[in-house]
């Protein structure tokens, strides 16, 4: 019988059937829900034998490192080693444009961090945890009878599309075959007892605001504009009390610069433009229908609070034809 209880068991199983009585494990955390449940899932299973990873790479949300870290301690209670490895990311997508290339380069400098991790190991660790979900892997494969490099396919998730060929690591996706909300079930089971506002937040992308900065993330304030209006645009959510009623809410960054007026001032400056959705599990999603009172309050608090934003516009693009992400 399909039940997650009996998916919680069937994983365990076979992690214990793969992974032998010696070998250590890595596992990339994001500081999301997926990774997070299949690390708590994995170190039931092998223990101190399982090593986990926290990667700031430059491109986390306002205060996501500090937050994620306490939370894996105090909350998940699991062992995490972080890796400061932005300074490395940011040089590797200096004058990248295009999507895809910039989803390829964050891939391939992930990957770079597991192997000099997986290098301070007497016996050197062969299999990388994922918190890969079932629509990751629709989304990144090509469709039927094309190939990886003339594919149609939609994004290469980082996760999935996004690895090198020549990757060192056998990959335990024990959520390979699930969706969110069968994810958040799991977390929720007492064995693996994940709280419930972990359990509710927002996905976020492996590639991280990289994919909200248009274009080139390594010109100008582009980055740090963009974690103070995501910043302020979630707590005004959260202060309306509409969190949880939304799929995923973030602000883009867009390269363009419009002229207004600030306090008598003619400016001439960024745009950003907001995002909000509901969904059942990312496959689709439809444009969440604000009331003009939180529109007008954030507009508001972002162009007072954010000095360099002049302008907030609002996506109303469904997917499809749009994606979530705009990269
Ligand atoms: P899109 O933009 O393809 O996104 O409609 C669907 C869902 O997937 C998230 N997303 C990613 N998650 N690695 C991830 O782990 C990625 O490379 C990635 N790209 C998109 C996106 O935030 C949305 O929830």
């Amino acid at each position: 019988d399909w039940n997650i209880e009996n998916v919680l068991k069937e994983e365990m199983d076979k992690i214990s059937a793969t992974v032998g009585p010696e070998d250590h494990v890595i596992c990339a955390l994001s500081g999301g829900v997926d990774s997070a449940v299949a690390a708590l899932l994995v170190h039931k299973v092998l223990k101190e034998r399982l090593h986990c990873v926290f990667v700031d790479n430059g491109l986390l949300r306002y205060k996501e490192g500090e937050r994620v870290m306490d939370t894996f301690k105090n909350h998940l209670h699991l062992p995490v080693t972080k890796i400061d490895d932005s300074k490395r990311m940011l040089a590797r997508l200096k004058g990248l444009k295009d999507p895809e290339a910039k989803r390829k380069a964050i891939g391939a400098g992930f990957i770079e961090v597991f192997n000099d991790f997986a290098k301070g190991f007497e016996r050197k660790p062969r299999f990388l945890v994922q918190g890969t979900l079932y629509p990751d892997v629709i989304e990144s494969m090509p469709p039927p009878g094309k190939d990886q490099k003339h594919s149609h396919m939609i994004k290469s998730h980082h996760n999935v599309g996004g690895l090198p060929k020549d990757l060192q690591f056998t990959l335990i996706e024990p959520l390979r075959e699930l969706f969110k909300d069968e994810v958040r079930a799991l977390g929720r089971l007492p064995e693996l007892n994940v709280p419930e506002t972990f359990i509710t937040r927002h996905p976020f992308p492996g590639p991280g605001l990289a994919v909200r900065v248009l274009g080139d993330v390594t010109e100008g304030e582009a980055l740090d504009v963009l974690r103070q209006v995501d910043e302020i645009y979630i707590n005004t959510i959260r202060d309306f009390g509409l969190y949880d009623k939304i799929w995923q809410a973030f602000a883009v960054f867009l390269p363009v610069r419009s002229v207004g007026v600030q306090g008598d001032q003619r400016t001439h400056s960024s745009v950003v433009a907001l995002r909000a959705v509901t969904s059942s599990d990312g496959m689709t999603a439809d444009w969440y229908p604000f009331e003009p009172k939180f529109l007008q309050t954030v507009s508001s608090r972002i162009c007072n609070g954010v000095r360099s934003v002049n302008r907030v516009v609002y996506d109303i693009t469904s997917k499809p034809p749009g994606t979530i992400e705009w990269e």
